[in-house]
Parts: structure tokens; sequence; C-alpha cells
């Protein structure tokens, strides 16, 4: 359960989180179409919040509601300073941030280009995603009998609201076959990521990652962790995976705004490497919460202060 905060951030007003409702005929609520973003704040070893990678995840909202041709009312600076002021008005130092636009009520057909275009940001506490013991000891995945949309069907590069019925169904499965999280494959069979994370795997010392045309939401954390791992000296390739050099691989993990680096310690029932947390997968996770959460200062840019 979502703990209630004091308030929600809806068309440019600081609302009462109680206050903040929708109509049933809300278009999105009914199609699908509108576009999300999921951002996280820390508090650092300064003891100042700081959300990390704010710009890059608001450019990505922009690109999303670009593609399914939505035209936020609110531009940018704007977005960017809502999700800033929930963190402060709500009191948080830790938190999770949702800023989401979708279309309102108005007509009902699948064609209503009229209705209104409506922003809000969401903020709550979400601490691990998947779960202390997960970040610690790695999750159980399975590949999943869902596979991600064909480039042609959907728009994997957008967080698309509609599209998420693919991650709920792939999630579910898993979880009732008692598996912690799903795998995807695209439509040509290659491996491509999780209900809500991207996939790396290590193979002799080099990283490997889907790359973008493997119908992949081109994942800020992903981002993070391809930089860390080359400024230690890693290599990384992106490019095709197949199942078999998955459950093949000596470490595999997941990445995620949500997540954050989740090791991978189990797939389809066999082990990937020792079973445990591999040794570079620990170094990019130290890395990771290093920046976000620690004092590592080499990545300023990244951080925004609240
Ligand atoms: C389907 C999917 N893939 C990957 C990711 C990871 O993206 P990011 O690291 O930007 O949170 C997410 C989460 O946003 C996601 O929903």
């Amino acid at each position: 359960m979502v703990e209630k905060l004091q308030k929600i951030w809806l068309d440019g007003e600081m609302v009462d989180w109680d206050a903040a409702n929708v109509h049933v005929l809300t278009h999105s609520l009914h199609y699908g179409l509108g576009a999300f973003e999921g951002i996280r704040a820390y508090q650092r070893a300064d003891g100042k919040t700081y959300v990390f990678r704010l710009r890059e995840h608001v450019d990505r909202l922009f690109d999303s509601c670009k593609m399914i041709l939505l035209v936020p009312k609110f531009d940018k600076a704007q977005v960017m300073s809502a999700c800033v002021d929930l963190l402060r008005v709500n009191g948080m130092t830790d938190g999770y941030l949702r800023p989401m636009v979708f279309v309102g009520e108005g007509a009902m057909g699948i064609y209503a280009p009229q209705n209104p275009v409506r922003t809000t940001v969401i903020a709550w506490k979400w601490g691990a995603y998947l779960g202390e013991e997960a970040l610690k000891h790695g999750i159980r995945a399975k590949i999943s009998s869902f596979a991600r949309h064909h480039i042609n069907i959907s728009l994997a590069k957008a967080k698309m609201m509609g599209q998420y019925t693919n991650s709920v169904l792939a999630k579910r499965e898993a979880k009732l076959g008692g598996y912690d999280e799903a795998i995807l494959l695209d439509a040509n069979g290659f491996v491509s990521e999780g209900s809500g994370e991207n996939l790396f795997i290590v193979k002799k010392g080099v990283l490997h990652t889907p790359d973008l045309s493997s119908s992949i939401l081109e994942g800020i954390t992903r981002d993070t962790v391809i930089t860390l791992a080359r400024e230690q000296g890693l290599e990384v390739r992106e490019g095709r995976i197949t199942r078999d050099q998955l459950w093949l691989a000596d470490e595999a993990f997941l990445t995620g705004t949500a997540a954050e680096i989740t090791p991978v310690r189990e797939v389809d029932d066999r082990a990937i490497g020792t079973g445990t947390v591999g040794p570079v997968t620990k170094r990019l996770q130290d890395a990771f919460f290093d920046v976000v959460r620690g004092s590592d200062t080499s990545h300023a840019a990244w951080l925004t202060p609240v």
C-alpha cells in the first residue's frame, strides 16, 4: 500500500492527496494513451536530498509525449520544478516521483484530439522495488511466455501507459509460477528486458546488454550503469543476447529506477554463474549507490538538489 502523503501536483496546483481524483470518463483510463515516468530522490551522505537524473527523465517524458502526439500544457522546466516542490511540500528526504501526462474527459471515441491533456506528479515512499533481500542476494527470474511488443505494434521507446498491460501480464505469470520477476524476449526471440527493468549479463569479464533495437525501454539506469562500467575500465557491448547465452552467463542483473541494480541469481531454474551475486555486479552496485546516495561527487550533473 502506498502511504498517503499531503499533496499531489495536478495541472499546476498542489492539491490535497484525497482531492486528486479524476472522472471515470478520463479517456486514458479507457484506452491507455498517456505517458509517465518513474524518478527517485535520495538523501545522500551530505544529508541533503537530490533527485537523480531529473532532466533525463523529464526529457524522456516529453519524448514519449512526442511519439504519442500529446502536447503537455506545462513545459519541461515546470514539470521539473513540480517534482522538486512536491518533495519539499511533503517533507520527503527519500522518495519516488511519478509524473504522468494523460488524456482527460470529453469525447469518448478513440479519436478525441480536443480532450484536455492533463499532467500530474505524484510522490510516494518506495523502498527496494524487489525487496532488500533481492538487492543483497539476487532474484529468481523466468523467461515469460509473453513477448515484448513488436516494434510496429507499439513503441518500446515510449514509457506509455497502455503498453504496461504486457508487463503486468508477464509479472503476474512469473509470480504465480513462484518466481520474482519475468524476463521477456523480443518478437524475434532475443532477450529484451524485465517487466520494468533492463537486463545486463557478464561473460568472461565483458558486460553485455540488449541493444536499442530489441524492443527495450532506453533505461536511464541502463545508461548510468554503462557509464559507470566504462569508467571502471569494463568493456560494454550492446547487441543481441539469446536465452541460452543468458543461462550460461557468469553474472546477470536488472537495472531500473525502481529496481536500482538487482542481481539475478537464477533464470528458468538454472543458476547464473555460481548462483550468488557476482563480483562485477557487486562492484557496479556499490558504484551506483555511492553516486545516488553516497559521497561520490564525480557525477554532480546527475543530481538536482531539493
Ligand atoms: C519496461 C521498462 N524497462 C526498463 C526500465 C528501466 O528504465 P529506467 O532505468 O529509466 O527506470 C523501466 C522502468 O522505467 C521499464 O518500465
